[in-house]
């Protein structure tokens, strides 16, 4: 009797298991069979009742059928579960994703990596200084005296007697020939300062870039090549340009370079002040006091220098007509580029 009761336990625990398909139903299974109550155990039970003589074949059947559901339902068991693991991480792939905001270059830092590459390109090396400068290389070596009226033109912030934050990248033309003989042939960027009343036009702080070449027989045509490959390069191929003389103390001659106004081609309108021209850089050769201030030899050596903003750069190839977006850090604005 016990011997059929332990087949047809077989029989239909194995019926049950194959028809397991989740962990709720293995535990159905696990209390069905093998807890305390469960029918292996009921059998075990019924095991007192049966005569000596078949105790003991009893008791080993019962023990491999034991054994047997024991080891098929943790097989089964540990498959489901595993299973059941990688389906809690399977990607849905009708989900829509999470965007990622990737962020870009500055309109700022996007101009002066295009000047620069150009300029790179013609040969200059890329030099750069400290903003916070000494009042001798932003305006005595410089050729502007203490006290001279050509200092108004840059007024700054003086943090004490001797030391201001630089008004233009030029002191680094100062310490690049400090530093080395010529020749010389190196573009400086960096930020600038200038207590300026702030407007669509001016901003207290913006950037510049300024070249310096200076080497035996360096002469205006080249100057003048130079910044004219320049701006093709940088504003396009059918560029109209004009030198006009200027003043900067550090120069002599100076002039001006202004090319064709790009919203109106020359004809004449608001942005251009009816001139059909926009000022794009100041440039000049060396002026040799400049060249006495580093030890060079004004006999021997010749050399110009250019200088242009950043920002006014990027506005005019760009047609932006306010500084101050640079600075703001609108989205709308920055987005754009
Ligand atoms: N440093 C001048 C300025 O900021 C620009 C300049 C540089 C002019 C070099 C001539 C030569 O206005």
């Amino acid at each position: 009797m016990l011997k059929e009761k332990i087949n047809n336990v077989s029989t239909e625990f194995g019926e049950d298991i194959l028809n397991a398909k989740n962990l709720k139903q293995i535990e159905d299974i696990r209390i069905k069979y093998l807890s305390r109550n469960g029918l292996v155990a009921k059998l075990f039970d019924e095991l007192k009742n049966v005569s000596k003589e078949d105790k003991p074949s009893l008791g080993k059947s019962l023990n491999t059928l034991r054994n047997e559901i024991t080891g098929k339902f943790n097989s089964v068991k540990s498959k489901l579960e595993s299973s059941s693991k990688e389906n809690d991480n399977k990607f849905d792939l009708s989900l829509p994703g999470t965007a990622k905001i990737i962020g870009s270059k500055h309109l700022l830092t996007q101009t002066l990596d295009e000047i620069k590459s150009i300029f790179k390109g013609m040969g200059f090396s890329v030099f750069e200084g400290p903003e916070l400068e000494s009042d001798y290389n932003n305006f005595e070596a410089l050729n502007f005296p203490a006290d001279h009226p050509a200092r108004d033109m840059q007024d700054t912030y003086f943090i004490n007697q001797d030391f201001v934050l630089r008004t233009h990248t030029s002191p680094v033309q100062i310490r690049v020939m400090n530093k080395y003989k010529p020749p010389v042939r190196a573009i400086m960027p960096g930020r600038v300062y200038r207590n300026e009343a702030v407007s669509s036009r001016s901003y207290c702080m913006f950037h510049q870039v300024e070249g310096l070449y200076v080497d035996t027989d360096v002469t205006f045509a080249e100057l003048k090549g130079t910044l004219v490959s320049f701006a093709r390069q940088f504003y396009g191929e059918d560029l109209n340009y004009r030198f006009r003389p200027s003043f900067f103390p550090f120069t002599e001659p100076s002039a001006e370079m202004d090319i064709t106004c790009y919203l109106c081609h020359g004809k004449g309108c608001k942005v251009c002040k009816q001139t059909g021209w926009l000022e794009v850089l100041g440039c000049g050769m060396v002026d040799p006091n400049v060249f006495d201030y580093v030890n060079y030899d004004s006999d021997k050596y010749t050399g110009y220098a250019f200088g242009m903003g950043i920002e006014r750069t990027a506005m005019l190839k760009y047609g932006i007509t306010d500084i101050r977006v640079f600075f703001e850090n609108d989205l709308r604005f920055l987005k754009q580029f």
